[in-house]
């Protein structure tokens, strides 16, 4: 009995593979799934003779039959497929297999930290404004007070799309506050978020392209107290009401007087770390009262209107916030880092 099983499984198995090899269609392999594999099919048979078998042989030849119609089963599904396939031609889907599940989108860590930024200072009343990021000289620099040989000028920096034509691609956002004010009188309050450009070889802290966001308020009576105050309300807003804010001494052509200004180390709010070089405190950009000089390019009254100005790297904000080393990170697009957002 044992080896009569044995030996009609494996002529059930080239039967199976004859008739399929044979069909050459739909219908013809519904005969065959229905002659073969069917509830009252050849293969039911088998485990039929299977049930009136006892021990080590019921075993062996159970699990032959168990083998032979996982294999079966395989085969016919194949030869369907690719039948189906023939008489539908391109159009062939199988229903039947699990769906690729793709990455979802999500956003770039600067345009989230961008939004956060805009969003803080919007809920202060600034308005967002932009300029072109191919400027002519006149706006990137002398509106701004920046002399002709001042060495932010020189062309180690600065990235010429025209010299002739004294046409750049702006090297800060500074531009968009000439814009501006040359298009609207005083109130003004606003930030311009935007792509910058300088003549710099890449490393882990510079890169040719980047990003500024440029802050401006001119009004009446508008004081250095005021520029603290923003500063601060705007670095309590995205980062925590424990941060704090200091301002140093600087200079800056369009602002007069001129400070830098850092945050309290975001990494260790103050108590010294690696990233803050053990001082507590991370330098942010520059800032200032706004240069008399800069409201005569533009026609305002330097008498009855005063501002501040303030600088800041998209960039450099968000490698302090978010811990990543090295600024080229961000345009590499490596989902092993944007998967991390
Ligand atoms: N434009 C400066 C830069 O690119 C940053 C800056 C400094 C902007 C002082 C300002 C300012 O508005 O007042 O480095």
């Amino acid at each position: 009995m044992k080896s009569d099983l044995k030996t009609r499984i494996r002529l059930l198995e080239s039967d199976f593979d004859s008739a399929l090899a044979e069909a050459s269609d739909l219908q013809a392999l519904e005969q065959i799934r229905i002659r073969f594999l069917g509830r009252k099919g050849l293969l039911a048979g088998l485990f039929g003779i299977l049930g009136s078998l006892e021990g080590d042989e019921k075993r062996a030849s159970g699990h032959l039959l168990n083998t032979l119609k996982d294999k079966m089963n395989t085969v016919f599904s194949e030869k369907a497929r690719s039948l189906d396939m023939q008489s539908h031609g391109e159009s062939f889907f199988d229903h039947s297999l699990p769906g690729n599940i793709g990455y979802i989108g999500r956003l770039h860590p600067l345009t989230t930290l961008l939004r956060e930024i805009k969003s803080c200072f919007q809920s202060m009343g600034f308005i967002v404004a932009q300029g072109p990021e191919i400027e002519t000289e006149y706006y990137n620099f002398d509106a701004l007070n920046i002399a002709r040989g001042h060495p932010a000028r020189d062309m180690q920096d600065t990235l010429f799309i025209d010299e002739e034509q004294e046409i750049v691609l702006r090297t800060h956002t500074s531009p968009v506050q000439v814009h501006v004010m040359e298009n609207q009188p005083p109130p003004v309050r606003i930030i311009a978020p935007g792509r910058c450009y300088r003549r710099d070889t890449p490393d882990a802290t510079h890169s040719p392209v980047f990003h500024q966001i440029e802050g401006l308020y001119v009004d009446e009576g508008v004081s250095f107290a005021d520029l603290k105050g923003t500063i601060l309300t705007f670095a309590q807003r995205l980062l925590g009401s424990d941060i704090k804010i200091r301002f140093r001494p600087s200079f800056f052509p369009f602002t007069e007087p001129s400070a830098e200004y850092d945050f309290s180390c975001l990494i260790c709010r103050g108590r010294g770390c690696r990233v803050c070089k053990q001082s507590g405190w991370v330098e942010i950009s520059g800032a200032g009262m706004v240069n008399p000089a800069v409201f005569d390019y533009v026609g305002y009254d330097p008498e009855r209107y005063t501002g501040f100005a303030f600088g800041m790297g998209v960039e450099r904000i968000a490698m302090l916030i978010y811990g990543i080393p090295d600024i080229r990170m961000f345009y590499e697009n490596d989902v092993r880092l944007l998967k991390q957002f």
